[in-house]
């Protein structure tokens, strides 16, 4: 039996060689040279065409390249009764708090209005700097990288609000839920974080009505994903005011193409994708253990629950 490998990102050379040290007796496979698909029998995939995991009959499970599935669950013929595992991995986890944290920091410290000031020669001081213990940060998502986020902003001394879909009682967090959650949640965040997964629930949860529940002069980090955000509802918000500035490193359509709007928006930070990486070096010892786990019955950390979709 063999491991398919499919991504079309530049670092295939380098999961060949982490999968080959942590896995040496498994027979590799790397998309397009799959040789007999019955040969397969578990498939460690990111973004793979429709269809194709559907077509290996002896396929035993699935493990995604990312932290997010929607990749996979986008598939309508993806196989549903076999295990699917997103990778919970620490140093993403790391990368992913990183991002949150300094680009927290950017919008508290009103990096991108002075980014602005820089470029039309402006010398003005936006004044009093405020105090973190004034600024309200809220994140979307209590998952995995939601709480890291949070304990890692939590040093700073800012007022910390969170909100998912079931309840959570998290220590110096005001946390909120479900639909009728939202409003409470989103008027009380002057910079909103969003690391939601991306689901039929959540899909275009940023849309006019809910930034314009914000704080007027708000910020929005998008870590997530783009269809998280409706794009056109978000440049009207930075447009009138209501919000001051974005920082985005998820696009509805990547890359972001060169004649969309949000590059040459002058309240728009741009990051390509880049927020949270999968590292090879770590993430194939985590996929080494989710597949021993699966072949002994076991259950593998981050096997996905299909019936909520994340
Ligand atoms: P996770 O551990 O599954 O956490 C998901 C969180 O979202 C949970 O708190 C969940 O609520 C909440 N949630 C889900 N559906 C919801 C809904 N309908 N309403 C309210 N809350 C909802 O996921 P994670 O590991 O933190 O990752 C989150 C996402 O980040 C991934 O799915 C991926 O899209 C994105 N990501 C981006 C990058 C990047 O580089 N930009 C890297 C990695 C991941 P409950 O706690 O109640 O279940
Ligand atoms: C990246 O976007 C991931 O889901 O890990």
């Amino acid at each position: 039996m063999a491991l398919l490998f499919y991504s079309l990102s530049d670092s295939q050379p380098d999961w060949t060689s982490a999968i080959a040290k942590v896995m040496p007796g498994e027979r590799l496979r790397i998309w397009p040279d799959v040789g007999p698909l019955d040969d397969i029998e578990f498939a460690i995939v990111w973004k793979p065409p429709p269809g194709l995991l559907a077509s290996l009959p002896n396929l035993k499970g699935i493990l995604s390249l990312g932290a997010g599935i929607d990749h996979l669950v986008s598939d309508p013929q993806l196989p549903r009764h076999l295990p699917l595992v997103r990778l919970i991995d620490p140093s993403l986890t790391a990368q992913m708090s990183e991002y949150v944290v300094m680009n927290v920091l950017r919008h508290h410290r009103f990096m991108p209005q002075y980014a602005r000031q820089q470029a039309a020669l402006l010398w003005q001081p936006i004044l009093p700097p405020p105090l973190t213990a004034e600024r309200r940060v809220g994140v979307m998502g209590l998952g995995v990288l939601g709480r890291d986020a949070l304990a890692k902003l939590a040093p700073f001394g800012f007022q910390l609000r969170g909100w998912s879909r079931t309840a959570h009682n998290i220590p110096s967090v005001a946390c909120f839920h479900g639909a009728s959650g939202l409003s409470d949640f989103l008027a009380g965040c002057d910079i909103l974080v969003c690391l939601l997964p991306l689901s039929t629930e959540t899909r275009g949860i940023l849309d006019a009505k809910r930034l314009a529940l914000l704080p007027e002069g708000a910020c929005l980090i998008n870590a997530a994903r783009g269809a998280h955000v409706i794009a056109t509802d978000l440049i009207a918000a930075l447009d009138s005011g209501q919000l001051a500035a974005t920082t985005l490193d998820v696009f509805d359509s990547e890359p972001l193409p060169a004649d969309h709007p949000m590059w040459r928006h002058p309240a728009v930070t741009i990051t390509p994708h880049a927020a949270g990486w999968t590292i090879p070096e770590t993430a194939a010892g985590l996929m080494a253990a989710s597949i021993a786990a699966i072949r002994e019955g076991r259950k593998p950390v981050g096997l996905v629950d299909l019936s909520v979709g994340y």
